[in-house]
């Protein structure tokens, strides 16, 4: 049985980086990914990516909604090996990036950068950083827990000039489903802060099922969107499933063939 989307502003949002509730409600979000297995739904997706680092340039990759970039962090150190160079930007409202996280993607090999702005704002005007004339579009560009705070039709302005930057995209995001509501009404059993407790039930509400974002992504005839979980178009193949207990992915990649041969494990 489904339920209608609801999209409220989350109450993390509204507080200051520096707020105590907010720096902590951060630390939990660590831990409630430990919980969805988010660094492993993402590893399994990004491994499946024709994307290679090149001795030319390193892989340019924008994670949107970053928040502290410890979610990407537990992600590099696993793809170091495959990934060796990489310049990550991470955008968010807020700069949360600390000088320890960046001391430890130093050590990886990648270079980051934290841009601070809205995401609606880059999708607008670009970003303040635009991209260099030898590579006009980002190798990849991620979300985690990101795209579920907008609505219908900020998603659809979002999901166009991501697909009109980027070579790849990926998302994670909370699955809108009774399991998944009833998982975030017993989060507090994690120890986690009120703001964690009502932020984890507004977020699988405003979360995601189906094939609701492939539906949003340009280029799709709307008449196929309802068919499977898996749709293409001559530029793009996209691939919208269940990940876990909880979450629900998005994987975007350009090119028909791309990734077809290794599939990421979907439930
Ligand atoms: C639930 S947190 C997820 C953080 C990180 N992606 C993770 O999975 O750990 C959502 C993040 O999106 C950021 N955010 C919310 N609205 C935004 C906007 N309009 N533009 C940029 N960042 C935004 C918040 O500051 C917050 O860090």
């Amino acid at each position: 049985m489904s339920f209608a989307r609801i999209v409220v502003p989350e109450v993390l949002d509204g507080l200051a980086a520096d707020d105590p509730a907010a720096q902590r409600s951060r630390l939990d979000l660590q831990r409630v990914h430990r919980v969805m297995g988010t660094r492993t739904t993402v590893l399994r997706a990004l491994r499946t990516l024709p994307v290679k680092s090149t001795s030319t340039r390193p892989l340019r990759i924008l994670e949107l909604g970053a928040g502290d970039g410890s979610l990407m962090l537990g992600v590099a150190r696993a793809l170091k090996a495959q990934w060796p160079a990489v310049s990550l930007t991470l955008l968010d409202l807020q700069n949360l990036l600390s000088a320890s996280t960046m001391a430890d993607y130093a050590a990886l090999g990648w270079q980051v950068k934290a841009q601070v702005g809205d995401v609606l704002t880059w999708a607008e005007r670009g970003s303040p950083e635009s991209m260099p004339e030898d590579a006009p579009r980002w190798d990849l560009i991620i979300a985690n827990l990101f795209l579920h705070h907008f609505q219908t039709s900020q998603l659809t302005t979002l999901l166009a000039q991501i697909a009109a930057r980027s070579e790849h995209f990926f998302a994670c995001e909370p699955r809108r489903a009774r399991l998944a509501l009833a998982g975030s009404h017993l989060i507090g059993a994690l120890g986690v802060n009120a703001v964690t407790r009502e932020d984890a039930v507004l977020s699988v509400r405003a979360g995601f099922r189906s094939t609701e974002l492939s539906a949003l992504w340009p280029e799709i005839d709307p008449n196929t969107v309802h068919k499977p979980t898996h749709e293409s178009t001559p530029e793009w193949t996209l691939r919208e499933y269940s990940a876990g207990l909880f979450s629900h992915c998005l994987l975007a990649s350009r090119g028909a063939d791309a990734g077809a041969s290794a599939r990421p494990e979907s439930r």
